[in-house]
């Protein structure tokens, strides 16, 4: 059983969103395993900075969708964009000072986010594609 698991619930119905999607699963899994397998920190940590770097990228993605189709809960879904990489840079950044290391915990909060954030807003810009008949990827 994978740490975190792709259904239909985080399903938005955005092909390309959804491979997105997907693709950041794969890698809090390989996140996850390289931790219980005990890898060195600085493999732990280039999979955790490759997961950073394709959140950002994946973000942007759908922030470009938001202005062009107009959709308006782009406000609210920007700021949660922006909240949540905060606190990844600022994570990564303690990471980086030798303070802590990866933990089930800090795991845990990754696949929290991911999870809620996929079900949730996500969902709901999923909801407004399909509404109005828009086809994306
Ligand atoms: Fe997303
Ligand atoms: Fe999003």
């Amino acid at each position: 059983m994978a740490f975190i698991q792709w259904s239909k619930k985080n399903c938005i119905g955005v092909p390309v969103v959804d491979e997105q999607h997907q693709k950041l699963f794969d890698i809090l899994n390989r996140l996850h395993e390289s931790v219980v397998e005990g890898l060195e920190q600085s493999a732990v940590f280039s999979i955790l900075d490759e997961l950073i770097d394709y959140t950002v990228y994946h973000f942007n993605t759908e922030e470009e969708y938001f202005g062009k189709y107009g959709y308006e809960g782009l406000k609210v879904h920007k700021e949660e964009h922006d909240r949540l990489t905060a606190q990844a840079l600022d994570l990564q950044a303690k990471l980086r000072e030798g303070s802590a290391t990866v933990t089930f915990e800090i795991l845990d909060f990754l696949h929290g986010w991911l999870m809620d954030h996929t079900t949730g807003l996500d969902m709901e810009f999923g909801d407004f594609i399909r509404e109005k008949g828009i086809t994306i990827g």
